[in-house]
């Protein structure tokens, strides 16, 4: 029996989330999976009821369960907020507090979707690469702070990765390439920074345990230009935190959209799915949002944490499905196609389950 903590959080979070959740039953049902749902409070919708974006109650709450999953958090009703009480930080808190490494991004090119890309179809046909973001060390939690220099406002943010924070994440997006196309190309700006050049060194030597996968080096700037001129040339990027939020966005256009970007952060046992994409708060509770990126996140959940391949390949073809039957959301919207409601695309996807 699986517990899972569901997290639906603000802005359009709770209408994707409850697509997802019912996608998840479905398919759970139909390959004999048991599970548990509880649900609790983040971001702005924690903070309205608590004060906090990541409360005790939901820290209780997720230290409970097998795994999390999460809707989107955020809204410009916070923005006035202190840096702590800011929705963000209740997903930087969560991602913390379970010690979620590793942020897996997949981004494969849908058939269906190729014309909606901003990119050639030739240039993103068979595109299938995955980015392994490290997820909690870096900027995002380095020492910071602001300051006065000579007379003026200053701030600084801080980036420092210890060798083992490198390894651990690294040694993962290793051996998902091991089971994928068997390349790895590691991401970093070691003609500049010291924790690039750790990271390098930590690469090249967990490169000697996996001699069937071929590794390359690219500086950030330069894989950026690499995805956009030759994407297919990738398997798995791992890259540091910051420049695997950058990058992920990035490449998620070559598959259409960032609303069809699904995501796993793991560490060494709980996990937590969520799609890479905010809360829309200008969309938000009008059954305008794409609910595809946070279903194909329970198609991770189904893989991963209930490892059933079957139930999770089950929900991918649902997707397809919803997508063959020509039904977008305006983000993956092109004149010939149906725009469709948050809730007839999960209907769709769960008809063809
Ligand atoms: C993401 C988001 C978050 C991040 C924000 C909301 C804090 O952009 O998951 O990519 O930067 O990690
Ligand atoms: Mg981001």
């Amino acid at each position: 029996m699986y517990k899972i903590a569901v997290l639906p959080g603000d802005g359009i979070g709770p209408e994707i989330t409850e697509q997802a959740l019912g996608v998840l039953e479905l398919a759970a049902a139909k390959y004999n999976l048991n599970y548990t749902v509880e649900e609790g409070l983040i971001g702005g919708a924690a903070y309205d009821v608590y004060g906090e974006p990541f409360p005790q109650e939901t820290r209780e709450l997720v230290s409970n369960c097998d795994a999390v999953l999460l809707g989107a958090v955020g809204g410009p009703q916070y923005d006035q907020l202190p840096v702590d009480k800011r929705p963000e930080k209740g997903l930087l808190q969560i991602r913390k507090a379970l010690g979620l490494y590793a942020n897996l991004r997949p981004i494969k090119c849908w058939p269906q979707l190729m014309d909606q890309s901003p990119f050639k179809n030739e240039r993103i046909n068979g595109v299938d690469l995955l980015i392994v973001r490290e997820l909690i060390g870096g900027a995002y939690f380095g020492a910071r702070g602001t300051d006065e220099v000579n007379g003026e406002l200053a701030a600084f943010d801080t980036i420092e990765y210890t060798s083992s924070q490198i390894r651990r994440v690294v040694r993962r997006a290793f051996e998902l390439a091991k089971g994928r196309r068997r390349m790895l190309t590691s991401v970093d700006k070691a003609n500049v920074l010291d924790t690039s050049r750790l990271w390098r060194k930590i690469v090249l030597e967990e490169a000697r345990k996996f001699p069937e996968v071929t590794v390359n080096h690219l500086y950030v700037d330069n894989c950026a230009m690499q995805l956009c001129i030759n994407p297919g040339q990738f398997d798995v990027l791992v890259t540091e935190n910051m420049f695997g939020d950058i990058l992920s966005d990035q490449a998620s256009v070559l598959g259409a959209s960032l609303g069809m970007l699904a995501s796993a952060s793991l560490g060494d046992g709980k996990a937590l799915y969520e799609p890479a994409h905010g809360s829309a708060p200008d969309i938000a509770g009008q059954g305008k949002a794409n609910p595809l990126a946070a279903i194909l996140s329970v198609a991770m959940l189904l893989r991963i944490t209930m490892k059933s391949p079957s139930a999770a390949s089950a929900v991918e073809n649902g997707v397809q499905f919803a997508l063959e039957q020509g039904l977008r959301t305006a983000d993956i919207y092109t004149p010939g196609t149906t725009l469709a409601t948050t809730e007839s695309i999960g209907n769709a996807v769960k008809k063809k389950i």
